[in-house]
């Protein structure tokens, strides 16, 4: 087969390059996108995409699980991003253009994989989007109530939230129980769900019209703000931005007066494993940094700034998350912290009320601008397939007077804002995670594959460390930890592979900890591609921090179930179909030789 006609086709660097229409004065080219981000816009949209949910709300439920010693997580897994972050940066100085890890993956791994990276970052962008906006609308809700605006309950969750409440109640009904026993026994979450159901209009018996309305409301608001310019989007980002510093601030501050050290002992109290339980949950909050090499053809100077700006922005909310988990864990007992507002709730429970308050519509600008930053990103990666020919050329349209993908933009809005109506958060939580993971490590994998020995002559790469004997070593040690700290799970995981457990799962991010043989092939398999990179490393001297990327963003999903890869499974070949049917028989590089790698 030749080479144009193979599903490895790889692109150069240099067609890659040419690729968006060459503009690098500053100004727009016809068609094109209009170059305005500096470092600091860029550092700026970095800390809009991390700084949301997750310190606003997935928090609380780690630092129940694992206690003070999250803090620590929250380094650890700042490492982690640091060198898939690392990685990203190489490629961004090497490829500045809007692709992100699609662009990434199709000068490194081939049209296929280029292919499957672009399908699995929808995942990361808009379905990430679609929690967000969830979140949001629970944060708004709260606060309208807060002043007396009540939002009625059946245009505040999705469908799937209400019948599942509605589902609750029922059940224990058909078992013998009154209707208040029933209401009584269901979590509050499931009695909203319940009431929700019953005032709803009727569309049928079993469909009753229970829509998340300000989740579908902001997101169209963003989408329109995305849609009619990058710059009104970045003044509007740095807003936000500086809106949210100034409360993360505050809680810091004022926060460390009511800080009681004695909360801290004990620092780890469910051990290592407790604290590794909000792995997913702290990963979830680091996630955006990487959205930022989306806008790279709208940088003044991509190789130069895309670089530092991730790097400024996981450094400053690295320091953010640890001083805030301390102030938290330090306010009250992390006994109390398993709540989805732990933010403003530490400061109602000292009694100050009002400032409570202030977290919860800080809250509400944090999540707008992640949203923001997301549904800014997803038409950028669709623009830049589309003008591969992997999707119809409507995707690459630009608008002639905003200079944003104008049809791109519209498709993501509806992506995020109809499913944000219907579906339950923790669905969305699992699939972001899983995709964005698969993204940061084909990423990693990449820089292995394109600069093995840091050779390149890129403005910036990823210092090269010789993993000889350091992978095999790392990978040692790690083994020895996990067997030496681990004991529960290691006992677990006996019983699971020798099928005494039957077959249920374990799903770290919602923290339904049940167990089974399914959820360790995933395991299994991560442990003998350790093995297997080891051996390579060894022999090929490859690069140790992109060779620890790869196997961290791995390890870590496989802490994600098997539901999780099940879904992610079906994702990826729904979208290998649409590549069959559309991409592959349309790409460009398909038909013109002298692109090809
Ligand atoms: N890091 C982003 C958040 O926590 C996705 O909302």
């Amino acid at each position: 087969m030749s080479s144009e006609k193979s599903l490895f086709r790889r692109k150069t660097i240099a067609a890659i390059l040419q690729n968006p229409p060459a503009d690098h004065e500053g100004h727009a080219s016809p068609g094109g996108l209009e170059r305005h981000l500096t470092v600091r816009d860029l550092t700026a949209l970095g800390i809009a995409a991390i700084i949301g949910a997750g310190i606003f709300s997935t928090i609380g439920k780690a630092s129940l699980d694992g206690g003070p010693a999250v803090s620590l997580l929250f380094v650890f897994t700042a490492v982690a991003c640091a060198f898939s972050a690392l990685c990203y940066a190489q490629f961004a100085a090497t490829i500045p253009v809007s692709g992100s890890a699609y662009t990434y993956a199709y000068a490194s791994f081939g049209e296929l994989a280029a292919w499957i990276i672009g399908w699995a970052l929808i995942m990361e962008y808009a379905v990430g989007n679609i929690v967000v906006a969830i979140s949001w609308s629970d944060y708004f809700t709260g606060l309208m109530d807060g002043i007396g605006l009540h939002i009625p309950l059946w245009l505040t969750m999705g469908t799937q939230t209400g019948h599942a409440g509605y589902e609750a109640v029922q059940t224990l009904v058909q078992s013998g129980k009154t209707l208040a026993e029933a209401t009584a026994a269901v979590s509050p979450a499931q009695l909203d769900g319940y009431k929700a159901w019953m005032m709803a209009p009727a569309l049928s018996d079993s469909l009753h019209l229970v829509i998340d309305l300000p989740a579908f409301l902001i997101t169209v608001a963003i989408t329109a703000l995305v849609y009619v310019g990058i710059k009104e989007s970045k003044n509007a980002s740095n807003l936000l931005v500086l809106l949210k510093l100034i409360i993360v601030f505050i809680v810091i501050v004022v926060g460390a007066f009511y800080v009681n050290p004695a909360n801290w002992t004990p620092f780890a109290p469910n051990g290592v494993g407790g604290v590794l339980k909000g792995v997913s949950a702290v990963f979830f909050a680091y996630i955006g940094f990487d959205a930022i090499s989306t806008t790279a053809e709208e940088c003044k100077n991509p190789q130069r700034d895309l670089p530092k700006a991730m790097m400024y922005a996981l450094i400053i909310c690295t320091v953010l998350y640890v001083i805030i988990t301390l102030v938290l864990t330090g306010m009250v007992s992390y006994k109390e912290l398993g709540v989805g507002d732990p933010l403003s709730f530490v400061f109602a429970k000292v009694g100050l009320s009002r400032l409570s308050g202030l977290v919860a519509v800080s809250a509400v600008f944090a999540m707008a601008s992640v949203l923001l930053v997301f549904q800014l990103g997803q038409p950028r990666i669709w623009l830049t397939m589309s003008r591969d020919g992997l999707l119809p050329t409507v995707f690459s349209k630009i608008h002639p007077r905003f200079h944003t993908p104008s049809f791109a933009t519209i498709v993501t809005g509806f992506f995020v804002a109809v499913p944000a109506l219907i579906l339950n958060m923790d669905l969305v939580v699992d699939l972001t995670s899983i995709g964005t993971l698969f993204a940061f490590a084909l990423v990693c994998g990449g820089i292995l594959i394109i600069d093995p020995y840091g050779k390149s002559e890129a403005r910036f790469k990823v210092p090269y460390i010789n993993g000889q004997w350091l992978v095999p070593l790392i990978l040692a040690v790690g083994a020895w930890l996990v067997v030496r700290y681990n004991g529960v799970n290691n006992h677990e995981f006996m019983l699971d592979i020798t099928g005494q457990r039957g077959w249920i799962e374990h799903d770290a991010l919602s923290g339904k900890v049940t167990g089974g043989f399914a959820h360790q092939i995933p395991t299994l398999v991560f442990f003998l591609f350790c093995v297997g990179l080891a051996v390579l490393s060894f022999r090929k001297r490859l690069s140790l921090l992109p060779t620890l990327g790869l196997l961290i963003n791995l390890y870590l999903m496989t802490e994600l179930g098997i539901s999780n890869w099940t879904l992610f499974f079906v994702w990826l070949l729904i979208g290998l179909a649409v590549y069959f049917g559309y991409g592959y028989k349309n790409s460009k590089l398909g038909r013109t030789p002298e692109l090809v790698a």
